[in-house]
């Protein structure tokens, strides 16, 4: 690996001036992190990173295939690269992530886009080195979506976007099968990041000055279980609220199944983790649960959210919903509509199902009418709206912590608190990147207001 890369190194290096780079994730939050790792490869090359596609000599599109809407978009970026192309031929394009490790995915973009120069998967991160040689010396499509046995690679520096807010993968790949996703089919088996890398890599970033680790997984809850000797994943989280300094910690996503009772007493106990967690419902009816092979049921799921409320009363929590799953009725929708009522979330992300080549559900024969789950959605948003409007009222006149990251279109700079809600107040450019305590004096739907105390 290293000769590539230093091979690539000299190439590039012969150049008349620097090469530069341009690369956008996708997708969740862990295909961003990836991403973030393979710019850090590049710049180990000798690549520096710009955000001007046009001046770019390599373009990489970091893929996601959760949903079709995610696929149509890359397909529709990628063609328009070929102006791009034709202008500057020694341009490099590159593909990668989710949609990248799918074989028919591979054969779409050899056959409609043969301009595009590198396919590389989920697992073939290490190689990206040795392709980028190939295409390098020999301008011939370079493709690699082999399923390597040897996890991530460590060692690398990412190239972070934003200094504040980081995020920290804890482990790769997803074992649950949820008869919906395509996720374990282009992520592969777990394989958990060791708790010393991770510790490592969280103590480099608070002494640089990140204010918020954010801790990455598919299901964090199932961190360590293919370690000998295990190390949940609370425990996991003790020990980097042991280390030093000012900054917090949040993490996603757990999966509602593995949610113990020591999770919730270890964010209860532990002062740097916000008291936020992120446990996706995707439906509450449990006919519905049982056919997305989620294991667990709305009752069960309840129990998690009335346990935390009971040692923290104002526990906030988001959550992932799918609308519209094969044959999903009326009747389990309003389940569906009954938990979020009960559980009163600050946010939801809610998707109309996708139909995902491979999965299990795809075999499924649904019956329900796209008219049907498009209304759904609206109706869901509808009442998730009135739910955070009245719930965040809830604030006004309380401080809240919040880290501010921007500015907004109105002057005001805003942030999150430690709830996950944003609030805007009146500053300046210096508060970005700092923590400061807001009184909250106004409540939206989508957001908080206060003063900066
Ligand atoms: N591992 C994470 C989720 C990753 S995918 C977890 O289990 O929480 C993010 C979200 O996309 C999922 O929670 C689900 O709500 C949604 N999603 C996944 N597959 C989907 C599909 N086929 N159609 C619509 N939404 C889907
Ligand atoms: Fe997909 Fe389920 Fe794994 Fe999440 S836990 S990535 S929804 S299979
Ligand atoms: Fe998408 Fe892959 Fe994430 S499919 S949601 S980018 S794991």
């Amino acid at each position: 690996m290293t000769d590539h890369k230093e091979f690539v190194r000299e190439l590039l290096s012969r150049r008349d001036r620097p090469s530069r780079c341009f690369l956008h994730s996708f997708g969740c939050q862990q295909n961003v992190s990836d991403g973030e790792r393979i710019l850090g490869l590049l710049c180990e090359m000798g690549y520096t990173v710009t955000e001007d596609i046009t001046e770019a000599d390599l373009i990489i599109y970091n893929t996601c295939a959760v949903r079709e809407g995610a696929e149509l978009k890359v397909f529709s970026l990628v063609g328009n690269l070929k102006n791009l192309k034709k202008k500057n031929p020694e341009l490099i394009i590159g593909l990668c992530g989710c949609m990248a490790q799918q074989e028919k995915n591979v054969e779409k973009i050899r056959k409609s886009y043969p301009y595009v120069d590198i396919v590389f998967g989920t697992f073939a991160l290490n190689e990206l080195p040795r392709l980028l040689g190939t295409v390098l010396t020999e301008r011939k499509t370079a493709v690699d979506i082999n399923e390597y046995p040897a996890g991530f690679p460590e060692g690398i520096r990412p190239v972070r976007k934003n200094g504040v807010s980081a995020s920290v993968p804890v482990m790769y790949g997803c074992n649950n099968f949820c008869s919906y996703c395509i996720v374990p089919y282009v992520r592969g088996r777990e394989r958990s990041r060791r708790p010393e890398d991770i510790i490592g890599e969280v103590k480099e970033l608070v002494g640089s000055g990140c204010k918020e680790i954010m801790l990455l997984g598919q299901n964090v809850n199932s961190y360590g279980n293919t370690f000998d000797e295990r190390v949940s994943f609370s425990e996991l989280l003790r020990r980097i609220n042991g280390i030093g300094g000012d900054f917090r910690i949040r993490f996603m996503s757990s999966h509602p199944k593995d949610a113990t009772r020591e999770l919730i007493d270890t964010i209860a106990g532990c002062e740097k983790i916000c008291k936020h967690l992120h446990l996706p419902l995707q439906s509450g009816s449990d006919r519905i649960l049982e056919a997305m092979n989620r294991k667990y049921t709305a009752e069960k799921y309840m129990e998690i959210i009335e346990y935390a409320r009971s040692l923290i009363p104002d526990f906030s929590f988001s959550t992932d919903i799918i609308v519209g799953f094969p044959n999903e009725t009326e009747e389990d929708f309003q389940e569906t509509l009954n938990i979020v009522r009960r559980v009163r979330y600050d946010n939801i992300f809610s998707f109309i199902y996708s139909k995902r080549t491979g999965t299990k559900a795809a075999a499924m024969e649904d019956q329900t009418p796209e008219e049907d789950k498009k209304r759904r959605l609206q109706e869901l948003l509808r009442v998730q709206r009135e739910i955070s409007s009245e719930g965040f009222r809830r604030f006004i006149g309380r401080t809240l912590t919040v880290l501010f990251d921007s500015e907004e279109k109105d002057g005001t700079y805003s942030g999150k608190s430690d709830e996950f809600i944003i609030v805007k107040a009146e500053a300046d450019a210096s508060v970005i990147g700092k923590m400061k305590r807001v009184r909250i004096t106004e409540a939206y739907n989508w957001a908080l207001k206060g003063e900066i105390i």
